[in-house]
Order: C-alpha cells, then structure tokens, then sequence
C-alpha cells in the first residue's frame, strides 16, 4: 500500500455511527431538542462526519469562529480560511443549553441526520461576517445574500452523522475521503492533484489539469455538486458532461472522478485555500487554483486567490497549490496556452464568458471545439433542453 498524505491536523476524523452505537443515537434522539437542518447545514454536517473537513469535529463555537475570520485559522492555531457554523433562530436557540444533546433534522422531511452536543449558542454579526470572508458586505454576492438570508444565532458543537442523504443520480461517484485514499493507494498514486470545479470542463480546464498531470501520478477530478446559484450548470447535466469527456479525452488509468458533495460560497481567495485543505484530506499532494478560483462577478482579483496562499508556510498547508495563468486557445500558437507562455495577442486568443457560453448552448449551438470538445457541448446542450437538473442548481 502507498502511504497516503496526512490528513489536515494529522487525523482523519471519522464522525459516522454504525450498527448498534447509531441505532441507540437514534433512539436516544427522539427525546432531544430539535435543531432543524437546511440543505446546506446538512451537506456541512455530512462533510464534517466523513472527514472531509478534517480536523473539524463539529460545527464551530465563538473561538473558533472568530480566529477563522480574523487570522484564517482555528483557535489553535491550525490554518482554516472559512466559518463551517450552524445557523438558528431564536426560538430554537432559546430551546438548547450547553452541555445537553440536540437532533439535527431535515428541515424537509424530519429526517434526523446527526446529533450534537452543544457547547454555545451566539449571536453573529452577519456584516463583520461578510467583511472578512467575502471581502464585501454588498448583497449582489451571492455569498453575501445566503449569509443575510440566516437566522442570527449559531449553535457550536461536535456532531456525529447518523444518516445521509441518498444520492438521486451518480451514486457511484459519492465516496468519502477514507474511500478515496484508498483508491489512491491502490491505483499506486503518490502524488495526486485535485481539481476543483462547478462548471462544465471546458478546454482551458483541461489544459491546465493536463499540465499538471504532466508533473504528478493522477488527476482527482472533484467537482462540487452541492448548492450553487441558479444560473450555474446544474450538477446533474455537468456529471454527464464529465463522464463523456473522461471518455473521450483522458487516460483511464490516470484521471479518478468523485464528487465533492458541498455548497459552493463564491468566497474566493478564501474559498480557493478551503478547497485545497478539503482535497488533502480526500488524499490528494496538490490542488489547481487557476484564475479567480471560487471567484464570482468582479469581486476579487484575477490572481487574489493564488496571492492568498503566500500568508501561509508550506508545512501550515500540507498540500501544494498549483497556480495557473488564464488559458485560452490562440490562434497564432496553434494550441491551448497562458498568459505565461503566449506571446501574441489578445486579438487571437478565443476566450468565451460563462454567460455567452450558455447563450450558445441554450440556442442549441455548439460553442467552437476551441473552447468546448463537441462531445461535451452535446450533453450540455441536451442538458439544458430537457431543464433536468434540479440538483446542484
Ligand atoms: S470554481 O468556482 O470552481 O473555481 P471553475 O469551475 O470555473 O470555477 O474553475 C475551476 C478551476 O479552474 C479553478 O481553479 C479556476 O481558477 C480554474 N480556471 C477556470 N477557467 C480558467 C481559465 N480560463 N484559465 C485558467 N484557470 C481557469
């Protein structure tokens, strides 16, 4: 077996019960005070139980909370970009005390998904909140807009997951991060980069995954199908399109496709160094941060969240950053290149908004091969023209 990378804080944390220990949460839960569980909060809940937000135990409490906007780093000191916190209202948070249990239900359908042992309930200021982690407080982010869409009150505590969402589609492509370092380890990979993404993968996204599987063992490719806005490609239409590319474009035995079931925040910089920290511990050695990672509307600078990686030491992360230039194709160079290695100018490059790209697609048209693979823009299209997707949009 290879040994894999560490996990962040050095322990995957492991919060699932099973068998006879859940059966008893369960039982036990009827009794506890109910702390209802939005899609967000649940797929927080979920990422927290199977380690993916290792060290993370549980939702977190002021001191956490306050480090993590301040110095974008845990209480003790570990480096952590972005709050992981459970919202409520002041009816329930006048309901749970300090050192008693809470159920964490499906607001939807009254599942009980996790438990908790609360430790705090506190007030937030959603502003100061918008400030450090969104740099901005305007409500056109929609970052920003969630945010001032929770209740006031977080309650803190650790959890343990006891049951979880069933996948409607793609089941296969949901593994936890133990599932997919030991598929890492199997497939004898010792340096993996991750891949980040929550759009269909276009040409510039292959060309820079591909020039780093130039330098590493395999491509994790891991996109993120939680929530995202409305006007994002729904997850299900963008699974397809994966899965066809993969197909057609990349080499089996070197690219491994999973799904990163969280909400998408649109904080950038601070978004891009919480995706690099997730993927280390789902297993990878490497992360891709391209041009305005996580970015949404003009709110960060092209490279802001490569810059952000420098207030940190390497060993602080544990996982290398890989930074890309904007890529497009380029008529003169005949090819797939950067801002670091085409000398011509902007008038061969072909480069396409994400809202001129959807255009294209919803007209039934193929975007050129030089900015989608046909194959792809095939899906997209019969994606879009059936409304499917529900999930992830
Ligand atoms: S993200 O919100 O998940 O970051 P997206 O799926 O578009 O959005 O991007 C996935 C990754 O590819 C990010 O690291 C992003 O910076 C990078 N990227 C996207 N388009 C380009 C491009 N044209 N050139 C360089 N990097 C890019």
């Amino acid at each position: 077996m290879t040994e894999n990378i560490s996990a962040h804080g050095g322990v995957l944390i492991n919060r699932v019960l099973q068998g006879e220990a859940r059966r008893e949460a369960l039982e036990a839960s009827r009794d506890l005070p109910k702390i209802p569980i939005n899609r967000w909060s649940m797929s927080d809940l979920e990422l927290i139980g199977i380690g993916a937000f290792s060290p993370l135990t549980g939702f977190m409490g002021p001191e956490d909370y306050d480090a993590v906007l301040e110095s974008m780093r845990l209480a003790n000191g570990l480096v952590w970009s972005i709050p992981i916190t459970l919202p409520v209202d002041e009816n329930i948070a006048r309901r749970l005390q300090p050192g008693k249990k809470a159920a964490l239900v499906g607001e939807e359908d009254g599942v009980t998904y996790g438990v908790m042992e609360v430790t705090h309930v506190y007030p937030y200021d959603k502003r100061r909140e918008a400030e450090w982690v969104y740099r901005t407080t305007e409500e056109a982010h929609p970052g920003v807009a969630k945010l001032y869409q929770r209740p006031p009150y977080y309650v803190a505590g650790p959890v343990w997951l006891l049951n979880r969402k069933e996948p409607e589609q793609f089941k296969e492509f949901y593994l936890d991060p133990a599932e997919t370092r030991a598929e890492f380890a199997c497939r004898g990979w010792k340096t993996i980069v991750g891949f980040q993404t929550r759009n269909p993968v276009h040409r510039a996204h292959e060309y820079i995954q591909k020039c780093a599987l130039e330098i590493v063992d395999g491509l994790f490719l891991n996109p993120l199908v939680g929530e995202t806005k409305a006007d994002d490609i729904p997850a299900d239409v963008r699974m397809r399109s994966y899965q066809v590319l993969l197909e057609h474009y990349y080499p089996k035995d070197r690219v491994f496709l999973a799904v990163y079931p969280a909400a998408m925040r649109y904080a950038g910089p601070r978004e891009a160094v919480l995706h690099a920290l997730v993927r280390k511990n789902y297993g990878c050695t490497h992360f891709i941060v391209g041009r305005d990672h996580a970015g949404v509307g003009s709110y960060y600078g092209t490279y802001d969240a490569q810059k952000i990686f420098s207030n940190f030491k390497p060993e602080e992360l544990g996982i290398t950053p890989l930074f890309f230039e904007n890529s497009f194709y380029c008529e003169k160079c005949d090819g797939m290149a950067s801002e670091k290695t085409c000398p011509h100018s902007a008038e061969y490059r072909y480069i396409l908004s994400g809202t001129k790209v959807r255009q294209i697609l919803r007209s039934g048209q193929r975007p050129s091969p030089k900015f989608t693979r046909p194959e792809v823009a095939d899906v997209l299209i019969a994606g879009l023209a059936e409304g499917v997707g529900v999930r992830g949009s």
